[in-house]
Protein backbone atom coordinates (compact mmCIF):
# COMPACT_ATOMS: atom_id res chain seq x y z
CA UNK A 1 0.00 0.00 0.00
CA UNK A 2 1.67 3.42 -0.53
CA UNK A 3 1.00 5.87 2.33
CA UNK A 4 -1.70 8.40 0.75
CA UNK A 5 0.00 11.71 2.73
CA UNK A 6 3.85 11.08 0.72
CA UNK A 7 1.96 12.23 -2.31
CA UNK A 8 -0.68 14.87 -0.72
CA UNK A 9 1.23 18.22 -1.03
CA UNK A 10 3.28 18.17 2.27
CA UNK A 11 6.75 19.25 1.12
CA UNK A 12 6.28 18.08 -2.04
CA UNK A 13 10.04 17.48 -4.27
CA UNK A 14 8.82 19.37 -7.89
CA UNK A 15 8.62 17.31 -10.86
CA UNK A 16 9.86 20.35 -12.89
CA UNK A 17 13.20 19.59 -11.01
CA UNK A 18 14.07 16.94 -13.12
CA UNK A 19 12.26 16.93 -16.18
CA UNK A 20 13.83 17.78 -19.75
CA UNK A 21 11.56 20.40 -19.51
CA UNK A 22 12.28 22.00 -16.08
CA UNK A 23 14.85 24.26 -15.14
CA UNK A 24 17.86 21.96 -15.49
CA UNK A 25 17.11 20.24 -19.22
CA UNK A 26 18.91 17.32 -19.84
CA UNK A 27 21.13 17.33 -16.60
CA UNK A 28 20.01 14.03 -15.47
CA UNK A 29 19.15 10.77 -17.51
CA UNK A 30 16.06 9.72 -16.54
CA UNK A 31 16.74 6.66 -14.31
CA UNK A 32 18.98 9.49 -12.49
CA UNK A 33 16.16 11.35 -11.88
CA UNK A 34 14.20 8.73 -10.45
CA UNK A 35 16.91 7.58 -7.88
CA UNK A 36 17.28 11.11 -6.93
CA UNK A 37 13.80 12.10 -5.92
CA UNK A 38 13.45 8.61 -4.69
CA UNK A 39 16.28 9.29 -2.59
CA UNK A 40 14.91 12.52 -1.66
CA UNK A 41 11.29 11.44 -0.65
CA UNK A 42 13.06 8.76 1.60
CA UNK A 43 15.21 11.27 3.09
CA UNK A 44 11.95 13.74 4.00
CA UNK A 45 10.01 10.19 5.07
CA UNK A 46 12.38 9.58 7.41
CA UNK A 47 12.62 12.79 8.64
CA UNK A 48 9.03 13.11 9.94
CA UNK A 49 8.82 9.64 10.86
CA UNK A 50 6.95 7.63 7.93
CA UNK A 51 9.84 5.75 6.83
CA UNK A 52 11.97 3.49 9.22
CA UNK A 53 15.73 4.47 8.99
CA UNK A 54 17.32 1.08 7.92
CA UNK A 55 14.80 0.04 5.11
CA UNK A 56 13.00 1.75 2.18
CA UNK A 57 9.67 0.79 3.27
CA UNK A 58 6.95 2.84 4.57
CA UNK A 59 5.66 3.01 8.02
CA UNK A 60 2.46 1.45 7.32
CA UNK A 61 0.98 -2.05 7.21
CA UNK A 62 -1.43 -3.00 4.57
CA UNK A 63 -4.17 -2.09 7.36
CA UNK A 64 -3.28 1.31 6.79
CA UNK A 65 -2.27 1.65 10.38
CA UNK A 66 1.13 2.10 11.72
CA UNK A 67 3.38 -1.18 12.99
CA UNK A 68 3.65 -1.50 16.44
CA UNK A 69 7.27 -0.58 16.90
CA UNK A 70 6.65 2.98 15.41
CA UNK A 71 6.04 4.68 18.82
CA UNK A 72 9.48 2.89 20.44
CA UNK A 73 11.38 3.72 17.66
CA UNK A 74 11.31 7.01 16.42
CA UNK A 75 10.29 9.95 18.84
CA UNK A 76 8.71 11.63 15.69
CA UNK A 77 5.75 9.31 15.07
CA UNK A 78 3.27 8.64 12.60
CA UNK A 79 0.73 9.44 15.34
CA UNK A 80 2.37 12.52 16.85
CA UNK A 81 2.88 13.79 13.07
CA UNK A 82 -0.46 13.94 12.43
CA UNK A 83 -1.67 15.28 15.17
CA UNK A 84 0.65 18.34 14.67
CA UNK A 85 -0.83 18.32 10.78
CA UNK A 86 -4.54 18.57 12.36
CA UNK A 87 -3.16 21.07 14.65
CA UNK A 88 -2.06 23.54 12.04
CA UNK A 89 -4.04 23.28 9.41
CA UNK A 90 -4.70 26.30 8.30
CA UNK A 91 -7.21 25.61 5.00
CA UNK A 92 -10.56 25.15 3.94
CA UNK A 93 -13.38 25.56 6.42
CA UNK A 94 -12.99 26.59 10.22
CA UNK A 95 -16.54 26.34 10.50
CA UNK A 96 -16.82 23.05 11.97
CA UNK A 97 -13.91 21.87 14.49
CA UNK A 98 -14.97 18.85 15.67
CA UNK A 99 -12.41 16.68 16.36
CA UNK A 100 -14.62 13.80 16.30
CA UNK A 101 -13.27 9.99 16.48
CA UNK A 102 -10.02 10.38 14.01
CA UNK A 103 -9.35 6.43 14.12
CA UNK A 104 -5.37 6.10 15.06
CA UNK A 105 -4.42 9.85 15.53
CA UNK A 106 -6.24 11.64 18.55
CA UNK A 107 -7.00 10.03 22.00
CA UNK A 108 -8.74 13.11 23.31
CA UNK A 109 -11.46 15.26 22.14
CA UNK A 110 -9.67 18.68 21.95
CA UNK A 111 -10.16 21.27 19.44
CA UNK A 112 -7.54 23.27 17.87
CA UNK A 113 -7.89 26.92 16.98
CA UNK A 114 -7.12 26.71 13.10
CA UNK A 115 -7.51 23.11 13.14
CA UNK A 116 -9.81 21.54 10.23
CA UNK A 117 -12.41 19.07 10.77
CA UNK A 118 -11.20 15.46 9.12
CA UNK A 119 -13.82 13.63 9.50
CA UNK A 120 -15.77 14.88 6.34
CA UNK A 121 -19.10 13.33 3.93
CA UNK A 122 -18.60 13.93 0.20
CA UNK A 123 -20.94 13.48 -2.41
CA UNK A 124 -19.27 11.56 -5.20
CA UNK A 125 -21.36 10.04 -7.97
CA UNK A 126 -24.54 10.26 -6.10
CA UNK A 127 -23.55 8.98 -2.69
CA UNK A 128 -22.42 9.63 0.55
CA UNK A 129 -18.87 9.21 1.39
CA UNK A 130 -17.50 9.63 4.44
CA UNK A 131 -13.21 9.54 4.66
CA UNK A 132 -10.86 10.76 6.50
CA UNK A 133 -9.21 14.27 4.64
CA UNK A 134 -5.85 16.00 5.71
CA UNK A 135 -6.19 19.33 5.47
CA UNK A 136 -3.98 19.63 2.29
CA UNK A 137 -5.09 16.75 0.64
CA UNK A 138 -5.95 17.32 -3.00
CA UNK A 139 -9.37 16.03 -4.73
CA UNK A 140 -7.49 13.06 -6.82
CA UNK A 141 -5.77 11.47 -3.96
CA UNK A 142 -8.81 11.62 -1.73
CA UNK A 143 -11.40 10.16 -4.86
CA UNK A 144 -8.17 7.50 -6.23
CA UNK A 145 -6.54 6.36 -2.76
CA UNK A 146 -9.09 6.65 0.21
CA UNK A 147 -12.47 5.72 -2.45
CA UNK A 148 -10.92 3.59 -4.31
CA UNK A 149 -12.10 5.26 -7.78
CA UNK A 150 -8.99 4.96 -10.00
CA UNK A 151 -10.81 6.01 -12.83
CA UNK A 152 -9.78 9.42 -12.20
CA UNK A 153 -6.20 9.45 -13.61
CA UNK A 154 -3.41 11.53 -12.21
CA UNK A 155 -0.25 12.21 -14.14
CA UNK A 156 1.02 15.78 -14.15
CA UNK A 157 -0.17 16.17 -10.72
CA UNK A 158 -0.08 20.29 -11.42
CA UNK A 159 -2.88 20.73 -13.34
CA UNK A 160 -1.57 21.29 -16.46
CA UNK A 161 -2.79 17.78 -18.61
CA UNK A 162 -6.85 17.45 -17.59
CA UNK A 163 -5.90 13.54 -16.80
CA UNK A 164 -7.75 13.95 -13.19
CA UNK A 165 -10.26 15.90 -14.75
CA UNK A 166 -13.91 15.55 -12.58
CA UNK A 167 -17.14 17.65 -12.49
CA UNK A 168 -17.78 19.34 -9.38
CA UNK A 169 -21.65 20.54 -9.72
CA UNK A 170 -21.70 19.55 -13.91
CA UNK A 171 -18.35 22.40 -13.76
CA UNK A 172 -14.87 20.73 -14.95
CA UNK A 173 -12.28 20.49 -12.40
CA UNK A 174 -8.97 19.35 -12.06
CA UNK A 175 -8.84 17.16 -9.35
CA UNK A 176 -5.06 17.14 -9.01
CA UNK A 177 -5.36 21.13 -7.87
CA UNK A 178 -8.35 20.88 -6.02
CA UNK A 179 -8.34 20.41 -2.61
CA UNK A 180 -11.14 17.98 -1.01
CA UNK A 181 -12.34 20.28 1.52
CA UNK A 182 -13.29 22.85 -1.06
CA UNK A 183 -15.84 20.56 -2.39
CA UNK A 184 -17.60 19.41 0.70
CA UNK A 185 -21.79 19.95 0.08
CA UNK A 186 -20.78 19.64 -3.60
CA UNK A 187 -21.82 17.25 -5.96
CA UNK A 188 -18.41 15.40 -7.63
CA UNK A 189 -18.95 13.27 -10.43
CA UNK A 190 -16.02 11.37 -11.52
CA UNK A 191 -15.87 8.94 -14.48
CA UNK A 192 -17.22 5.82 -12.99
CA UNK A 193 -20.37 8.13 -11.79
CA UNK A 194 -21.48 8.17 -15.64
CA UNK A 195 -23.16 4.75 -16.58
CA UNK A 196 -26.77 3.85 -15.42
CA UNK A 197 -27.50 1.37 -13.08
CA UNK A 198 -28.03 -0.91 -16.06
CA UNK A 199 -24.61 -1.11 -17.07
CA UNK A 200 -25.84 1.49 -19.79
CA UNK A 201 -22.97 3.78 -20.93
CA UNK A 202 -23.37 7.48 -20.93
CA UNK A 203 -23.54 8.39 -24.70
CA UNK A 204 -19.96 10.00 -24.46
CA UNK A 205 -18.53 6.79 -23.27
CA UNK A 206 -20.06 4.56 -25.88
CA UNK A 207 -19.07 7.18 -28.42
CA UNK A 208 -16.03 6.76 -27.46
CA UNK A 209 -16.14 3.42 -28.14
CA UNK A 210 -17.65 3.30 -31.32
CA UNK A 211 -14.85 6.22 -32.83
CA UNK A 212 -12.18 4.23 -31.20
CA UNK A 213 -11.09 7.15 -29.33
CA UNK A 214 -8.71 6.30 -26.92
CA UNK A 215 -5.09 5.13 -28.33
CA UNK A 216 -3.02 4.34 -24.73
CA UNK A 217 -6.14 5.49 -22.81
CA UNK A 218 -4.59 7.21 -20.51
CA UNK A 219 -6.45 10.62 -20.99
CA UNK A 220 -9.52 8.98 -21.66
CA UNK A 221 -11.30 9.39 -18.43
CA UNK A 222 -10.53 13.27 -18.55
CA UNK A 223 -11.27 13.95 -21.62
CA UNK A 224 -14.78 11.95 -21.20
CA UNK A 225 -15.69 14.29 -18.40
CA UNK A 226 -15.03 17.27 -20.33
CA UNK A 227 -16.90 16.24 -23.39
CA UNK A 228 -20.05 15.42 -20.61
CA UNK A 229 -19.83 18.75 -19.36
CA UNK A 230 -19.39 20.64 -22.73
CA UNK A 231 -22.40 18.57 -23.60
CA UNK A 232 -24.71 19.06 -20.92
CA UNK A 233 -24.46 23.08 -21.33
CA UNK A 234 -23.92 22.52 -25.18
CA UNK A 235 -26.03 19.45 -26.51
CA UNK A 236 -25.29 20.42 -30.22
CA UNK A 237 -21.72 22.21 -30.38
CA UNK A 238 -19.77 22.97 -33.65
CA UNK A 239 -16.85 20.76 -34.14
CA UNK A 240 -14.89 24.16 -32.89
CA UNK A 241 -16.96 24.75 -30.02
CA UNK A 242 -15.92 20.70 -28.76
CA UNK A 243 -12.95 21.82 -29.99
CA UNK A 244 -12.35 24.12 -27.32
CA UNK A 245 -14.56 21.96 -24.90
CA UNK A 246 -11.64 19.44 -24.88
CA UNK A 247 -9.02 22.12 -25.01
CA UNK A 248 -7.07 21.98 -21.58
CA UNK A 249 -6.89 17.93 -21.88
CA UNK A 250 -4.18 17.01 -23.15
CA UNK A 251 -2.79 13.49 -25.37
CA UNK A 252 0.20 12.27 -25.35
CA UNK A 253 -0.84 9.84 -28.31
CA UNK A 254 -2.41 12.76 -30.68
CA UNK A 255 -5.63 11.04 -30.80
CA UNK A 256 -7.38 14.23 -30.54
CA UNK A 257 -9.34 13.97 -33.63
CA UNK A 258 -10.63 10.61 -32.41
CA UNK A 259 -11.71 12.54 -29.78
CA UNK A 260 -13.55 15.35 -31.52
CA UNK A 261 -15.05 12.96 -33.87
CA UNK A 262 -16.43 10.51 -30.56
CA UNK A 263 -17.93 14.00 -28.91
CA UNK A 264 -19.73 14.84 -32.54
CA UNK A 265 -21.34 11.49 -32.68
CA UNK A 266 -22.39 11.80 -28.71
CA UNK A 267 -24.13 15.14 -30.05
CA UNK A 268 -25.99 13.46 -32.60
CA UNK A 269 -27.01 10.51 -30.39
CA UNK A 270 -28.07 11.97 -27.36
S1 LIG B 1 -2.99 15.33 -13.33
FE1 LIG B 1 -4.32 16.98 -12.91
S2 LIG B 1 -4.06 18.34 -14.57
FE2 LIG B 1 -2.59 16.76 -14.92
S1 LIG C 1 -4.84 8.12 -25.67
FE1 LIG C 1 -2.83 7.99 -24.87
S2 LIG C 1 -2.55 9.87 -23.85
FE2 LIG C 1 -4.42 10.09 -24.87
Amino acid sequence: MIAPWRYSGIKRIPWSEFTTFGPNPGVFTESEQFRILGERHRAYDREIGLMANDTHQDVITDTGQPPVFEEARDPVTRRAFIKSVIATGAVASTGGLMLVGLSGCSDEATQAAGSVERLVTLNVNGKSRPVDVLPNETLAMTLRYKLGLTGTKLACDRGECGACTVLVDDVTHNSCSTLTHSVRGRDVTTVEGLEQPDGTLHPVQQAMIDELGPQCGFCTPGQVMSGVALLKNNPNPSREEARQGLAGNLCRCGAYDHYLNSIMRAARVS
